[in-house]
């Protein structure tokens, strides 16, 4: 995949960006993991099967799969459990992942510039859900920023059943180990800044790699409480460990002023709901999701007695 990849970058001002990201990831991917081989064979088996081409169907990314062997290659999907983004139907199998992440991109897309021929960044990518959505939307090329070695290896595992993959690729790398070129069209930054010790890092780094007048989509955790700027949880919120500081809304765009974004839109504000994220056999057995992580009784508080998760989507030009 990292061959292909670098072919994408080659013909472009995104060649020496291209090199260094390859280079980072061979690193990545060469980290002892004990899970490596199981889902390497995984990838092998599924890649042996006959491929096909890449559609969106909402809320299923689709590929078309005749294979008379759907068990067998759906138990290799199942070897790359847990299924946190998607949902994916490949054949007759249906990756019922844990989020309805259709239900976002239908909240997202309406206000963002046409993606066609564009040059994209999705940092935080998971399992490339939402990399090949923007790819299907027309983009040049995606590059997809995801730490987490296991999403890499599903995407890997989306793509081998593919006859022409489009040029989007999740590499596994933090958005800091990428160099600060300003190469991108459009950045969508997801359910990442949360996760983010320094977010004013997280915002100067979106700012140096976004092109003049490109466009940064940032969808993030807030509160919605006038009394307070932010809340910073004592330990877990709702059961997540690294959630280190949700704002308000006046806040967020303080940050996002301080970051050095020249215009900010709110286009959106939604309390995540138990359809959205939910638990399914394909995150494993027994396994929770956001229905165990509030209040029983009130489910617009945490089990820990916050305000339950809320998302707003903001619009920044550079
Ligand atoms: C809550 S998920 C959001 C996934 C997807 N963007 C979405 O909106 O559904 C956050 C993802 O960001 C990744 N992540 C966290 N910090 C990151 C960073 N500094 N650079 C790139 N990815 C990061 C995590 O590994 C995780 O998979």
């Amino acid at each position: 995949m990292l061959d292909s990849f670098l072919n994408s970058c080659a013909d472009s001002a995104l060649n020496a960006l291209g090199q260094e990201l390859a280079n980072e990831s061979l690193k990545a991917f060469s980290t002892n993991n004990g899970n490596i081989p199981k889902w390497q064979k995984a990838i092998e088996y599924i890649d042996s099967f006959e491929k096909s081409d890449l559609s969106y169907h909402a809320p299923y990314i689709n590929i078309q799969s005749e294979s008379d062997n759907y068990r067998q290659l759906e138990n290799s999907f199942k070897q790359l459990i847990p299924w946190r983004k998607g949902p994916y139907q490949i054949g007759n199998i249906v990756i019922d992942s844990e989020w309805s992440g259709n239900l976002k991109w239908d909240r997202v897309f309406p206000h963002i510039r046409p993606l066609k021929n564009k040059i994209v960044l999705d940092v935080g990518a998971g399992n490339g859900y939402f990399t090949f959505l923007m790819a299907l939307s027309g983009a040049n090329l995606v590059i997809g920023l995801e730490p987490f070695l296991l999403f890499n290896y599903q995407f890997q595992a989306i793509r081998c059943m593919i006859r022409k993959p489009p040029n989007a690729y999740v590499l596994p790398l933090r958005l800091e180990q990428a160099p600060d070129i300003s190469a991108f069209d459009t950045i969508f930054s997801m359910g990442v800044l949360y996760h983010q010790r320094d977010h004013m890092l997280h915002l100067h780094k979106l700012k140096k790699m976004l092109k003049k007048d490109g466009e940064l989509i940032l969808e993030t955790l807030v509160i919605e409480d006038d009394k307070v700027d932010e809340l910073i949880p004592n330990d877990r919120y709702a059961r997540m460990r690294n959630v280190w500081r949700i704002p308000s809304i006046s806040i967020i765009c303080s940050w996002i002023e301080e970051a050095g974004f020249s215009s900010t839109k709110l286009v959106d504000i939604n309390q995540t709901s138990v359809n959205e994220q939910r638990a399914t056999p394909w995150i494993g057995e027994n396994a929770k999701s956001l229905a165990d992580f509030l209040d029983s009784e009130d489910q617009n508080f945490t089990v820990e007695g916050y305000p339950a998760p809320k998302r707003a989507t903001f619009i920044c030009r550079n």
